[in-house]
């Protein structure tokens, strides 16, 4: 059966890195999976008196999260911590209470920075968001990318650098998805 894999990606920007690296890594994935980019950019600020009374756009991700048979996050790191925009994509989801989109959805965590840290420390907050979420989260291997020339080949593919890394990555991942079925 195929698995249907929701990626959240948080940066909005257009030539975003992280967005490469999830279209690349997408490309990786075994024939029994797919891999969709989920919207976050037209989603409300999170307003709590806006619980019984969802936007669309809240309503259209939670659909898109529920289903997914497992969530991937591709995320930028802004200021030591995860932007905005992604904190904001996982409150809306969460709510109401009770009605969280993410509860028992197996995950993932990567990110690509130009700094030497390659994300870090927003994974690390990220992974404290998600154990409150109650998603199971791939441990490792940790994925903590610094852009450099040669990370993507022109057609957009990860290059040959991090090729056997990401792959041995997606194996680990797809097999994580399956474990929680
Ligand atoms: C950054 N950047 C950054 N990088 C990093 O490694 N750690 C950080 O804490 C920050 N903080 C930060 C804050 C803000 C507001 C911006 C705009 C940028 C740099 C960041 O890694 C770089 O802009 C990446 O290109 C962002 O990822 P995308 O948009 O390319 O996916």
């Amino acid at each position: 059966s195929q698995h249907k894999i929701a990626v959240i990606v948080g940066s909005l920007r257009q030539d975003s890195f992280n967005r490469k690296l999830a279209t690349g890594i997408a490309r990786m994935a075994p024939p029994d999976f797919s891999f969709n980019p989920v919207r976050i950019d037209d989603l409300p600020l999170y307003n709590q008196d806006d619980d019984a009374n969802q936007a669309a756009s809240v309503k259209r991700l939670k659909a898109e999260i529920a289903g997914s048979a497992g969530v991937l996050f591709v995320t930028a790191e802004y200021n030591r911590s995860i932007p905005g925009v992604l904190k904001n994509a996982i409150d809306n989801a969460s709510r109401p209470y009770g009605q969280s989109a993410w509860a028992g959805k197996p995950a993932a965590v990567l990110g690509v920075s130009i700094g030497a840290i390659g994300t870090a420390l927003a994974q690390q907050h990220l992974r404290n968001v998600l154990a409150y979420l109650d998603m199971p989260t791939l441990g490792g291997p940790e994925v903590f990318i610094q852009a450099k020339d040669g990370l993507f080949d022109d057609a957009g593919n990860i290059g040959p650098g991090s090729q056997a890394f990401l792959q041995g990555w997606m194996d680990k991942f797809t097999g994580w998805v399956k474990l929680h079925a």
